[in-house]
């Protein structure tokens, strides 16, 4: 199929070319290189030996999705162009709604312009919000407590709308758990740009020397050694799961949310002492304050990823970690070296 992919410079979205043009799929990206550098195509295209048609442009530019629509003419589109860190969310709402919820419609209104009727969009488990029971399973209440969370919600639900107003219409909502890990090659990985809000890059940037020690945010949560615990799932796995979600777009119709997590819950603790197996070396922690608004403890039911998608996660803890040291150790500076 020809599959437009925004946001396909970024960690996910490039982990994602390499699965859909091993599976004889043609790629185009658009990516407005806010938070990704162009040297992660040059990358993608040496690995894959494939062909990449790209477009540098911002989602939320009706003239250039126009532009793209008309020269690639796309059979389905993945949407990954969009904002992702919680607490910046809080601070810029209305920059946060007009990218992840006015880019979605943007894209929306050129794929209808167009006649494209399939998209896979990149939802998150936090749309759920306060656990009322766990697993979630994608019945489960949805009440994000971010603004992040909301605009993942609000995407959702005007796709869900939008798949009951076009006949033949196809929306595939994929809630992610927690990604991490890299690509096989370590030539592909997450590059956050600042100080990384997320745990398992902090890990692997303290294990290669540039920051001195992690922060566990919470020892005194209501799990079996105090710290939170999250449903990690490998990059390669998730990026697996979009080329399921195009090849089950071909024939279904309506929108429908997937949970992509593995079911398996580790700790902070158990991450570091995983990380630890990897790199061989001690990763210093200290003990810091609960972070606001971070839970005890999530996990998935993907059970309707599994019958439904036919996609199961293959790649275990010390496959995320591993793979997560082999990229760090040897692009100390992310894709500038
Ligand atoms: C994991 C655990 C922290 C950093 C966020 C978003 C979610 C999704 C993924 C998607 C928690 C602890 C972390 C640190 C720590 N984003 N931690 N020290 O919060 O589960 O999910 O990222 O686009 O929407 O909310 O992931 O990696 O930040 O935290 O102790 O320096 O690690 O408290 O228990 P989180 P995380």
């Amino acid at each position: 199929m020809r599959v437009l992919v925004t946001g396909g410079a970024g960690y996910i979205g490039s982990h994602t070319l390499l699965e859909l043009m091993a599976q004889g799929h043609e790629v185009c990206v658009l990516d407005n290189y806010s938070n990704a550098t162009p040297e992660v195509l040059s990358r993608v295209r040496s690995l894959s030996n494939g062909v990449i048609h790209d477009y540098v442009g911002d989602v939320r530019d009706a003239d250039k999705l126009d532009e793209v629509m008309q020269d690639f003419q796309p059979e389905a589109v993945i949407h990954f162009a969009g904002l992702k860190a919680v607490g910046e969310s809080t601070e810029k709402p209305l920059y946060y709604y007009d990218v992840n919820v006015r880019g979605t419609l943007t894209l929306l209104h050129a794929m209808t312009k167009a006649g494209c009727k399939r998209i896979i969009f990149s939802s998150s488990a936090t749309v759920y919000g306060e656990p009322v029971y766990l697993p979630y399973d994608e019945a489960h209440p949805t009440n994000p407590t971010s603004v992040y969370g909301r605009s993942k919600l609000i995407a959702e639900q005007i796709l869900t709308d939008w798949t009951a107003a076009t006949p033949d219409a196809t929306a595939v909502l994929l809630r992610y758990f927690n990604p991490v890990g890299a690509h096989a090659s370590a030539q592909l990985g997450e590059d956050p740009k600042d100080i990384p809000n997320n745990l398992m890059p902090f890990i692997a940037q303290v294990a290669v020397g540039k920051r001195d020690a992690l922060q566990i945010f919470g020892g005194d949560y209501d799990t079996p050694d105090g710290t939170g615990q999250r449903d990690y799932i490998h990059v390669v796995d998730l990026a697996r799961a979009h080329v399921a979600a195009i090849d089950y777009a071909e024939t279904a119709t309506g929108a429908r949310p997937f949970n992509i997590g593995t079911g398996q819950p580790y700790s902070v603790r158990d991450m570091v002492a995983a990380f630890e197996r990897a790199c061989g070396k001690p990763i210093a922690t200290k003990m810091a304050a609960r972070r606001a608004g971070d839970i005890a403890a999530m996990q998935a039911d993907s059970g309707r990823a599994n019958t439904e998608l036919g996609w199961t996660a293959t790649h275990d803890l010390d496959a995320m970690t591993a793979s997560t040291w082999a990229w760090q150790s040897k692009n100390p500076n992310g894709y500038e070296g």
